[in-house]
């Protein structure tokens, strides 16, 4: 298709923009490894059927004018490229490029003079300048000008996507001025909100440091969370009077999960180790420490409470209800309500599972066995952080 828009990943974030992209008049050519994803979008069916809005845009468009691929070469007619593919990282909290450079390296293939590549994929500062830039060039044996490149991080929300991609505001930065405004032009025809912003670095940082923001700001409510409950004050009562225009306590947790927050400010600490400042981020690192260790304070909390039940400590019957890594949202990726359950689990405890989105089934294939809260000594509540013990447990599970 000539004059269409790629966009490279059809996740969770990819396939809501390739849809509202379609839905704006374009041609879309969607590419994703995965095949049978690729299929469910090229006949109509949404493969994230809990994305509010989605489900009308794939059934609209899906095989028409938002066509899915897994070849590369399906898009060799497409004037623009949008990188939108996930980028973790590994156990040393360093990120690890491979999809990202797999993906860029496919696009180098295909790239010709003129095209314009946007990086939407949450990414360290300088990493379109450097490492995209560097990938494409060494591919397609063209260079930074004859090839327009520029970043836009995605700043959707599990649950939200179309409305945020329809009104939330939303930044573009080019590698060099003419990449910016080719981007920014392109991009005001499907996002009403969209920033042009001096560079792809400020677009870069900006997305980081929204999770820095987030993740910092719900260690502080965990932390005072925390010491509320020594002191035996409602915490919840405190929070209600104290927020107010320049005051906002974020609501505690078992900690932070999902593709986002808990690895961003890894992004900034890493880079910054890189340059030998060792010591610049303690509080983006006591953050993250702070947050990941609210599962434990979590499980020393229920088990305090198993002990008070009349029962050997392993034959509690310890119900966790609420799996996914927010309340709302069918996913479980680095959930700290389900890494709660692992760790009773491998420590021997008789713990169950349920969730209000996910069927006995979809519990059992994640290992663990399904117990309605009812039929348990104890529920732990994850996302209203209340541990109750149950007297009268029914017998029906
Ligand atoms: N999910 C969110 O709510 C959200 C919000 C804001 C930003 N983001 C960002 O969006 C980016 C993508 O995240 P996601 O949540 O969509 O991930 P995801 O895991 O849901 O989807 C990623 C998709 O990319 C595909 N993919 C992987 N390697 C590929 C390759 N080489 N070529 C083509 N396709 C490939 C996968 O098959 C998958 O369908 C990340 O940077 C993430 O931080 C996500």
């Amino acid at each position: 298709m000539n004059n269409s828009i790629a966009v490279i990943g059809l996740g969770a974030a990819g396939l809501p923009l390739a849809a509202v992209i379609a839905s704006n008049n374009m041609n879309v050519i969607g590419v994703d490894i995965n095949s049978k994803k690729c299929d469910l979008i090229n006949h109509g069916v949404n493969p994230l059927p809990d994305e509010p809005g989605l489900q009308n845009l794939i059934k609209k468009y899906g095989g028409g004018r938002l066509k899915a691929s897994t070849n590369y070469s399906d898009a060799a007619n497409c004037t623009v490229y949008i990188i939108i593919v996930p980028l973790f990282i590994d156990e040393n909290h360093l990120p690890d490029y491979n999809h990202l450079h797999e993906a860029v390296k496919n696009i180098g293939k295909i790239l010709k003079r003129g095209d314009v590549i946007v990086v939407e994929t949450t990414v360290p500062p300088y990493t379109t300048e450097t490492l995209i830039r560097k990938w494409l060039e060494e591919e397609s044996n063209l260079k930074l000008g004859d090839f327009y490149l520029a970043c836009s991080p995605e700043r959707i929300m599990t649950g939200y996507s179309i409305s945020r991609l329809k009104d939330f505001p939303k930044v573009v930065g080019g590698v060099d001025k003419e990449s910016g405004l080719k981007a920014y032009n392109i991009y005001k025809k499907f996002i009403p909100n969209i920033k042009l912003v001096s560079s792809a670095r400020v677009a870069e940082f900006i997305k980081i440091i929204e999770g820095c923001y987030r993740d910092v700001n719900i260690a502080l409510a965990n932390e005072l969370f925390k010491i509320a409950s020594i002191l035996q004050v409602d915490f919840k009562e405190a929070r209600e009077y104290a927020n107010h225009a320049y005051c906002n306590i974020h609501q505690p947790s078992t900690g932070v999960g999902g593709h986002c927050i808990p690895y961003y400010p890894w992004f900034l600490i890493k880079e910054a180790e890189r340059r030998g400042f060792y010591d610049y981020f303690r509080l983006l690192k006591t953050a993250r420490e702070i947050n990941d260790e609210m599962v434990y304070y979590w499980i020393k909390i229920i088990l305090e409470n198993c002990l008070k039940i009349n029962k050997p400590l392993t034959q509690v019957k310890i119900c966790v209800n609420g799996i996914t890594f927010r309340k709302g949202v069918k996913n479980t990726h680095y959930s700290r309500n389900m890494k709660i359950a692992e760790i009773l689990k491998e420590k021997g405890f008789n713990v169950y599972v349920s969730d209000e989105l996910l069927s006995k089934k979809e519990i059992e294939t994640l290992g663990f066995h399904y117990l309605k809260p009812e039929a348990a000594d104890l529920i732990f509540d994850s996302f209203n952080l209340e541990v109750k013990i149950n007297p009268n447990p029914s017998l029906d599970d």
